[in-house]
């Protein structure tokens, strides 16, 4: 919220490239030469392995980094149960999974004081958070900066701001946050959240399962989508502070706390592929038809979290980014459908180009597994009647989190004061045009 810090945040400096092997220093010398664990790591440091794949999987889906830091991780108190707040964890049993279409308006704003943390609010999600399988879909509103730390063991977190920049400090350095970035924290990393405005607000995808990558191309080719080097690692950056430090960790499902006697962002150098990224969805190489139709929504995947099925994702992160449109004889905006697959979209900012109304900034729609959905009968009748010019999508970035189990509510969210109750009503009216003797 401070000068200072976006000062900080705008002059960061930033490590190239996904998945990866970095490394970094933020003290010359810190980081050993040629071995992992010496007899004794340089500068009076502790070596310390964060895994966040097993030891033995593939090496190209192996993940793990080295941390050199003031003190090991171990050396903490015990965690005790504190409250979860607004938060829940799969699986999620509380309310009968809804074939409905659902839509949100924002959530209101928050008490004051209320830090990222505090302000964490799940709308549902799926599978077994024990099992490492499933995701939820969080929103989050904030008005204060953390003071404490925090790291979730129960899966890795994809957050999107859609109002106000963020300045991450994480264990690896400092990422800076904005609306149409998004951030990708590690599961088991731990991070506190600045604020560099009044107020920050967005979503969160928790992802359970396999941890997220860039999408095969397939005929797409070497290149499109989004380019492994704009993801984008921190540099080694560490905190000395003496005193105590609040750290929460999420652990099948509840918050734990421990106060430690040191900050646990101590890392002066690290190496290794594990780590947290920033990514500007700016940098998204759209592809697209060039002739007629338009692709299935996968073409803007951005990550993908696979499962043990050949193309069927735990979820896939897609983005819907600003693009031409050139299709001819062609139903522009999304397609009416059913999907085997569930659909959670949220929108950063503008407006979307199947919905005409309703569908705002900071507010989302929930299409489960076969519900039948598309565009509003105002975008139909637009699209249907439009002269199909080449038209530039500008004004808009809406994204999806497209998962292969259905989402289910949190009693909060299927009860929500900002819970849309008349959304069925944008496909009224949908005319019968049919004539068989036309
Ligand atoms: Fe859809």
């Amino acid at each position: 919220m401070s000068g200072d810090a976006r000062k900080t945040a705008e002059g960061l400096s930033y490590l190239s490239g996904f998945g990866n092997e970095h490394s970094s220093e933020a003290v010359p010398g810190a980081l050993p030469e040629g071995r992992n664990s010496p007899q004794r790591a340089p500068l009076g440091l502790y070596a310390e392995q964060l895994s966040g794949s097993a030891f033995t999987e593939p090496r190209a889906h192996n993940r793990r980094s080295w941390l050199y830091r003031i003190r090991p991780s171990a050396q903490h108190p015990a965690f005790t149960r504190t409250g979860n707040g607004e938060i829940r964890t799969a699986p999620f049993t509380e309310t009968v999974p809804d074939p409905n279409r659902l839509r949100w308006n924002p959530l209101p704003d928050p008490a004051p004081g209320t830090d990222f943390l505090a302000g964490l609010w799940t709308l549902g999600g799926n599978g077994d958070a024990a099992q490492r399988a499933g995701m939820a879909v969080h929103l989050y509103h904030a008005n204060a900066s953390m003071d404490r730390v925090f790291s979730d063991a129960d899966g890795e977190l994809l957050i999107v701001p859609e109002r106000g920049g963020l300045l991450l400090r994480t264990e690896f350095g400092l990422l800076h946050v904005e609306p149409g970035h998004i951030a990708l924290i590690p599961r088991g990393v731990r991070f506190r959240v600045e604020l560099l405005d009044d107020s920050a607000r967005g979503y969160v995808c928790e992802n359970y399962g396999a941890r997220f990558q860039l999408p095969d191309l397939g005929p797409i080719g070497a290149n499109g989508l989004a380019n492994a080097r704009d993801f984008r690692a921190p540099v080694a950056a560490y905190e000395e502070s003496e005193g105590p430090v609040e750290v929460v960790n999420k652990f099948c499902g509840n918050l734990w706390t421990a106060t430690y006697d040191h900050s646990p962002l101590d890392v002066v150098a690290w190496h290794g592929n594990h780590v947290p990224y920033v990514y500007d969805l700016r940098r998204f190489n759209v592809i697209g038809t060039i002739s007629y139709d338009h692709p299935d929504p996968s073409i803007f995947t951005v990550l993908t979290s696979p499962s043990d099925t050949p193309g069927l994702a735990g979820v896939d992160f897609v983005v819907f980014a600003p693009r031409w449109l050139v299709g001819e004889d062609t139903f522009r905006p999304p397609y009416f459908h059913r999907n085997v697959m569930s659909e959670y979209m949220g929108l950063v900012e503008g407006a979307y180009d199947a919905k005409a109304e309703g569908f705002v900034p900071g507010g989302g729609s929930l299409h489960n597994m076969m519900s039948a959905h598309g565009p509003d009968r105002e975008t139909f009748d637009r699209a249907s009647a439009a002269e199909l010019k080449p038209q530039k999508i500008d004004d808009g970035l809406a994204f999806m989190f497209e998962t292969r189990w259905p989402v289910t509510l949190t009693p909060q969210a299927a009860g929500a004061e900002h819970l849309q109750r008349r959304y069925d009503d944008v496909w009224d009216g949908l005319e019968r045009h049919f004539s068989p003797l036309r």
